[in-house]
C-alpha cells in the first residue's frame, strides 16, 4: 500500500482490470476473425451459444443483440402482444418493463419481498385478472426470484413465464440455473453484467424447440430462408468478436462468480453491527452479487460521506417503475408499492468485482463504519 492510498479513489467498478485479463487471447481471436471475413453469427457465435447452453444444462440458447431485445424477442416468441398483460416487479432497471410495454402488453406491477428485492409471489396472485397472460420475475442485483413460488402460481393460472437473468448469470434457484426454470430466460452482456462483453449483447435460453426457433427467425428479420421472410423481425444479431470475447470469459466465470461470493462475506462479516440490512440469500448458490446492494436508513448523507473519501457507490434504483413518468397512464400513485418505495429511498450499492482489491474492501467498510449512526 502506497503512503497516499487513502487518497487514490475507489471505483465503483474497474472494467479495464478484467479486460486485461483476456486482452492478449482476445486480440488474437480479432485477428483470426479478421482473417476469416466472417463478423456476424459465425462459427463463435454457434459456439458460443452451445457452450452457454451446456453451462446451464439447457437444451437451447439463441444469442441476439441486447439483454433488451432478448426480453422482446422472448415476448414476441410467446405470442404476447397488445391488450395482454404482464406481470413483473417494480424495482428494475427500465428495460424490464420497457420490453413488455414495446411489444405492446401491459405492464402490472406486484411489490417486492424486502429482503431480496425481488418480486413478492403473495403480491403476483392479487394481481392476475382475465388478461394476464404472463409473469416476468427478474433476478435483480443476482439474486434469483423464488422461482418455486412463481412457477406454481404459474401453472395454477395457465400462465407463462419469462425471466429477467440481466443481472443474474450463474445464479441458481433451488438448485438450477435461472433462465432454465421458465419458458424463456434473458440475459445481458452489457460490460457491467456478471458475464459482460466489450459491447453489448444478449441471450435468450429455452428448452422448448418453437420458441428457440422462433427467436432464431426474429433476430434476423424473420427470415425463414435466404430473403424469404414469414413476418417483420428486427436485426438482433451477436457478432463474432464479442461472441469470441463472451467465450473466454465463461471459461473462467465460475472463478468470478466466486471472486464476488468472497467479497460479499467480508461485506457482511465487516459491516456485521452497523445500522443497515446487507444482501440476504437463502443458501450459497442463490445469489451471484452481480451488485452489492444495502439497506440504510439516512442513505443520501451516507453516500455522501463516502464520496468525499473518494469512494464510489450507485443507487440502484432511485425510483420504481410503477412511478416512472412514461406510465403515468397506468395510474399507480405514491403509496401503491409501499416495499418499493421504501427501498428505493434506503437502498445503496457498493463496489464490487472480481480482482476489486483487499484495502479497498477495508476502505468502504471502514468509511461506513465512521458515516453510519
Ligand atoms: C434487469 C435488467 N433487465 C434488462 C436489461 C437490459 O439489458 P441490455 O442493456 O443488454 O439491453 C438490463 C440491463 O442493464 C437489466 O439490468
Amino acid at each position: 500500500m502506497s503512503d497516499n492510498d487513502e487518497e487514490m479513489p475507489v471505483p465503483f467498478l474497474d472494467l479495464a482490470c478484467a479486460f486485461r485479463a483476456n486482452e492478449k487471447a482476445w486480440l488474437s481471436r480479432i485477428r483470426e476473425i479478421g482473417a476469416s471475413g466472417c463478423f456476424i453469427l459465425g462459427q463463435e457465435v454457434a459456439a458460443f451459444e452451445r457452450e452457454f447452453a451446456r453451462y446451464m444444462g439447457i437444451k437451447h440458447a439463441v444469442a441476439v443483440a441486447s439483454g433488451t431485445d432478448a426480453l422482446v424477442l422472448g415476448l414476441r416468441a410467446l405470442g404476447i402482444g397488445p391488450g395482454d398483460e404482464v406481470i413483473t416487479t417494480p424495482y428494475s432497471f427500465f428495460a424490464s418493463s420497457e420490453a413488455i410495454s414495446m411489444v405492446g402488453a401491459i405492464p402490472v406491477f406486484a411489490d417486492i419481498d424486502r429482503n431480496s428485492f425481488t418480486i413478492d409471489p403473495h403480491r403476483i396472485t392479487e394481481k392476475i385478472g382475465a388478461r394476464t397472460r404472463a409473469i416476468l420475475p427478474v433476478h435483480i442485483f443476482g439474486h434469483a426470484c423464488d422461482m418455486a413460488a412463481i412457477l406454481k402460481i404459474a401453472r395454477a393460472h395457465g400462465l407463462v413465464v419469462i425471466e429477467d437473468c440481466a443481472q443474474a448469470f450463474g445464479a441458481k434457484s433451488n438448485g438450477e440455473y435461472v433462465g432454465a426454470l421458465g419458458d424463456c430466460g434473458c440475459f445481458s452482456f452489457y460490460p457491467t453484467k456478471v458475464l459482460g462483453c466489450y459491447g453489448d449483447g444478449g441471450m435468450l435460453t429455452s428448452n422448448d424447440d418453437g420458441i428457440q426457433e422462433h427467436v432464431r427467425r426474429l433476430r434476423n428479420h424473420g427470415m425463414v430462408a435466404s430473403y424469404m421472410h414469414a413476418e417483420f423481425g428486427c436485426n438482433s444479431r451477436l457478432d463474432e468478436i464479442q461472441a469470441a470475447a463472451l467465450r473466454l470469459k465463461l471459461q473462467c466465470i465460475n472463478d468470478d462468480i466466486n471472486a464476488r461470493r468472497k467479497i460479499a462475506a467480508q461485506y457482511a462479516r465487516l459491516l456485521s453491527g452497523l445500522e443497515l440490512a446487507i444482501p440476504q440469500s437463502p443458501d450459497a448458490e442463490s445469489h451471484v452479487y452481480g451488485v452489492y446492494t444495502i439497506r440504510l436508513k439516512n442513505r443520501d448523507a451516507v453516500r455522501r460521506s463516502l464520496a468525499e473519501r473518494r469512494i464510489s457507490t450507485a443507487v440502484y434504483y432511485p425510483l420504481g417503475l410503477h412511478l416512472q413518468e412514461v406510465y403515468r397512464g397506468l395510474g399507480y400513485a405514491t403509496g401503491s408499492m409501499p416495499v418499493c418505495e421504501r427501498m428505493t429511498a434506503e437502498n445503496l450499492s457498493l463496489p464490487i468485482y472480481p480482482g476489486m482489491p483487499q484495502r479497498h474492501i477495508e476502505r468502504v467498510c471502514n468509511a461506513l463504519n465512521g458515516a453510519v449512526q
